[in-house]
């Protein structure tokens, strides 16, 4: 207490000292971003962001429950040591006049063109474009056409959308740009309440063309896809660090999108009263964004026992949804697949297949696949107060699931989960077990990570199972260059192998893994898979050979004039569509490289 008010007259005196941000920073935050947690930035990438960002994500972003104990002076104190700049000097994220564009480019726009919309390509999830304007031969000539960095942002998670000449996509930062897709010059942007990682899903309502997406604080917007302009927004879910990751899909007048939410990293916190959050899949009127039905995937939380620090526990909670629904229109079903408890006793629902009615939002059937499966963040640190008894193994999917018709008729759901197996349930017997082959070890990371691709024959899984090791003389863990990766298709019907490409090693770059934990995304011959080394990489959908192979984490002179530079591959995967490939890169979390930019790739670069 005292020292917090030492600390206070000292900065209300102008004479704050970096040991102070040191020391709060070691006590309050290295256990995770020094690399204890997977999921959270790695100290480098905290450096090379504002000090009123990293301010911002403690005050009103993903970080208020890591520093709800600290004062005011306290977290200004560490946001300043840690990027190594004075606070109040916030960037102006607004593009440039030159990086608008001119207004005779800006013609109306029409949904006709649409590519690519949303996580999935379409509404089964296959990832897969069969009218990409690329063909397989052409693959190889793949060159850079234009870059646009995401001003102050360290990392690029949402997959672009492609429509109409355009190219949708939003940024840690909260904007959604609608950019041109040949020139990446900007149509308009859009200033969300948080960081927007779904991917923008596009379709007519009424007489106008929307485009919907979620943010980090689960809200759901639709907005002109001519325009930018607000339509409405709506708040999917009240729980404090409930958000959205995975995309909404629109099908037949509604918006379907899942909840998750941050409270598995709240969790590290001994005094932390955990866990209250109930995951959750909601659909919305797209036209007006009221609330048609919210299923909650586990009952409301009460009381259990308190913990060794006194807190009170709550069960059951968790149960996220980081996936995207598919949608089946011959059951009017929605098909999601689901995240880990956080605390004991367990429930059915969690990492699992659920099946749910259109109409209703009723679950119809649900294959859990790990169960017992308690997991927060504090199972991987050293004080594990928050941990349940039940200690993971964090096997949740955060991968989406496929829809699929087999070549025998009948049809699969596919999806591969972080325990490293892939699995296929049947989506007309009450979600049976098919088949199911193992790819990976499986870990807090994947197994399989973000997802996979299917075209008619076959699924093409990309392997993450991203390693740590610890540094010498410190407590901080970095990427294992020698972990991960690897690339498999297997077949739709039976699941055995077709091929299988080893990872590339990682060379001496340093922060480097081979994971490929990036969705994948194919198109007629060959599936792409981005590695969290940086590289994008082609792959031969007959034999498994790697046909291209782009480094993504370098400098890019970009057309909205911002430093831009790219790194690791995590999270989405690319979207094809209109002769042009569209990727992300920089990804500073499983030991990867921070980076912003959007990637415009076209043959020859024409
Ligand atoms: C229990 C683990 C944990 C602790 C402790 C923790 N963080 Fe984080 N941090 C994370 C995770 C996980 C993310 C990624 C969150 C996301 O992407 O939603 C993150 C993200 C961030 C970001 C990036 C936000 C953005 O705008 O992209 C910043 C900045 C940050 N943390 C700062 C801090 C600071 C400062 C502290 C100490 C007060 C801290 N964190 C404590 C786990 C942690």
């Amino acid at each position: 207490m005292s020292r917090s008010l030492a600390l206070g007259v000292i900065i209300a005196g102008g004479l704050l000292s970096a040991q102070d941000g040191s020391s709060l920073y070691d006590r309050t935050c290295a256990s995770c971003h020094n690399g204890g947690n997977d999921r959270a930035p790695s100290r480098d990438a905290l450096r090379s962001m504002s000090a009123d960002r990293v301010l911002a994500a403690m005050e009103t972003g993903p970080m208020i429950s890591m520093a709800v104990r600290l004062t005011t002076a306290d977290r200004r104190a560490i946001a300043e040591f840690v990027s190594g700049k004075p606070i109040g000097q916030p960037l102006v994220t607004t593009p440039p006049p030159q990086a608008v564009c001119p207004a005779r480019a800006s013609s109306p726009f029409a949904l006709d063109g649409m590519t690519w919309t949303g996580w999935g390509g379409n509404t089964s999830n296959t990832r897969f474009q069969d009218t990409a304007g690329i063909a397989s031969d052409q693959v190889s000539r793949l060159k850079v056409k234009w870059a646009f960095a995401f001003p102050g942002d360290i990392q690029a998670y949402s997959q672009p959308t492609i429509a109409g000449g355009r190219v949708f996509v939003g940024s840690p930062g909260g904007k959604v740009y609608s950019l041109d897709a040949k020139t990446g010059c900007v149509h308009w942007f859009f200033d969300a309440e948080a960081g927007v990682r779904s991917a923008v899903t596009l379709a007519r309502v009424g007489t106008g063309n929307v485009a919907f997406f979620g943010d980090a604080k689960a809200n759901v917007y639709g907005v002109d896809a001519a325009t930018g302009k607000q339509l409405w927004k709506t708040k999917a879910d009240s729980f404090p660090v409930a958000g959205i990751t995975g995309s909404p899909v629109f099908y037949n007048g509604r918006i379907y999108i899942g909840i998750r939410s941050g409270e598995e990293a709240s969790g590290a916190d001994p005094q932390y009263e955990c866990c209250r959050f109930r995951g959750s899949v909601v659909a919305l009127d797209a036209a007006n964004g009221k609330q048609i039905w919210k299923t909650y995937l586990v009952d409301e939380p009460k009381r259990t026992t308190k913990n060794k620090a006194g807190a009170q526990l709550w069960a059951p909670s968790g149960v996220a949804v980081w996936s995207t629904p598919a949608i089946d229109a011959r059951r009017n079903a929605l098909y999601v697949t689901t995240g880990n408890n956080y605390t004991d006793p367990t429930t059915r629902l969690s990492d699992a297949f659920l099946a749910m009615d259109l109409n209703t939002g009723k679950i119809l059937w649900s294959r859990q696949m790990t169960p017992r499966d308690a997991y927060t963040s504090a199972c991987r640190l050293p004080d594990k107060t928050n941990c349940a008894e039940s200690n993971g193994p964090d096997f949740d999917f955060g991968s989406s699931p496929i829809l699929v018709a087999l070549p025998n008729g009948r049809r699969a759901l596919v999806a591969g989960q972080k325990s490293g197996v892939v699995y296929a349930v049947d989506p007309d017997n009450q979600g049976e077990l098919l088949w199911q082959t193992r790819v990976g070890k499986g870990g807090t990371a994947g197994g399989v990570q973000w997802g996979s691709a299917a075209d008619q024959n076959n699924v093409y899984v990309a392997v993450s199972d991203v390693g740590r090791i610890m540094l010498t003389y410190t407590s901080a863990t970095d990427a294992d260059p020698k972990q991960g990766g690897g690339m498999f298709a297997l077949r739709l019907d039976n699941g055995q192998r077709v091929w299988y490409t080893a990872p590339e090693p990682c060379g001496n770059r340093p922060r480097c893994s081979p994971a490929q934990s990036a969705a994948v995304t194919a198109i007629p011959g060959v599936a792409f898979s981005g590695s969290v080394d940086g590289h994008l990489r082609a792959y031969s959908a007959a034999d498994g050979k790697v046909v291209w192979d782009f480094d993504t984490a370098q400098n890019y002179p970009t057309v909205n004039g911002v430093p831009g530079h790219g790194g690791s591959l995590d999270g989405p995967g690319p979207a094809i569509g209109g002769g042009m490939l569209f990727v992300n890169s920089g990804y500073p979390t499983a030991g990867g490289m921070s980076g912003n930019v959007l990637l415009a790739f076209s043959v020859d670069g024409k």
